[in-house]
């Protein structure tokens, strides 16, 4: 595996990143309140923030990871997956396993397996610092293709050699992740229809369902009450580590 960086290496790696994310996400996404606790996480976990650079020694893949609390049970994943996640991480005591937060390649290398590697460096920060699993609240990187179908119904959808229809869990299932269930309310994101409008480069000039670019379901527009909210489903899989016995960390 490709030896992999931590921002505890180079500190301008969180700069880096924040830009990253400002050009590989839709506006809108940027606007989850729970996005402020990414702060949070990098101060206090920056030896779980991965970093991959390419033969030149530029850094081409971020992989962001809290570590959290779960019971091991798949169950007990929450529904309100991402959101969730990063929220219970930041403020966290102990934990006994790693949660992917974002994975993110510079778009100029899209397409080379970058994704793959960011994973592995992942489960490895794990393995390494003795969590028992990591897991991941997933955003199916074709579901924006499919808003209207549930998350329930897409996350099981297959090709005709098994593997997941939707690439991005094609991609943690190739690697021997297990999916493990919906995360229905991953992100919820309002705000003011004009706020929407802006983020969106669309205009809503009445109350009800609209299909928004890069979104993953409608979003619903209450013209009457001034509100517009967007409710992200994600998938929550699993990955096994080869970790030795269950470990706190505090
Ligand atoms: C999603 C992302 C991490 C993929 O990284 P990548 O290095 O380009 O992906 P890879 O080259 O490893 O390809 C992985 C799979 O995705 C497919 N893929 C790559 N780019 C794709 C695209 N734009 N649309 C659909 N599928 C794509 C590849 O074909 C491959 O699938 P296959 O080999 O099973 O056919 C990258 O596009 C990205 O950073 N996107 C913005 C942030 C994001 O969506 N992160 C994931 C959720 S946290």
């Amino acid at each position: 595996m490709q030896t992999y960086l931590t921002f505890v290496d180079d500190p301008s790696f969180e700069a880096q990143c924040d830009h990253l994310a400002g050009v590989a996400w839709p506006e809108f996404m940027l606007h989850d309140p729970n996005a402020n606790w990414f702060d949070v996480v990098y101060r206090r976990f920056p030896e779980c923030q991965v970093v991959l650079k390419d033969a030149a020694g530029a850094p081409v893949a971020f992989g962001n990871t809290v570590p959290i609390w779960w019971s091991g049970r798949a169950q007990d994943l929450p529904d309100a997956g991402w959101g969730a996640a990063i929220a219970r991480g930041a403020r966290g005591k102990r934990a006994n396993t790693l949660c992917a937060l974002q994975a993110m390649v510079r778009p100029e290398h899209w397409g080379a397996g970058w994704s793959s590697r960011i994973i592995q460096a992942m489960r490895a920060v794990a393995a390494q610092r003795g969590y028992r699993y990591l897991v991941a609240p997933v955003r199916p990187n074709q579901k924006h293709l499919y808003p209207l179908i549930p998350i329930e119904r897409y996350m099981r959808w297959t090709r005709p050699d098994g593997l997941p229809f939707d690439a991005w869990l094609r991609v943690h299932v190739r690697l021997g992740a297990r999916i493990a269930k919906a995360a229905p309310r991953s992100m919820r994101i309002a705000a003011g229809v004009a706020d929407w409008e802006a983020r969106t480069g669309l205009t809503f000039p009445a109350s009800g369902e609209y299909i928004v670019p890069q979104a993953l379901a409608p979003l619903r527009v209450d013209r009457a009450r001034d509100r517009a909210v967007y409710v992200e489903p994600n998938v929550w899989v699993i990955h096994p580590l080869t970790a030795p016995a269950e470990s706190l960390k505090r």
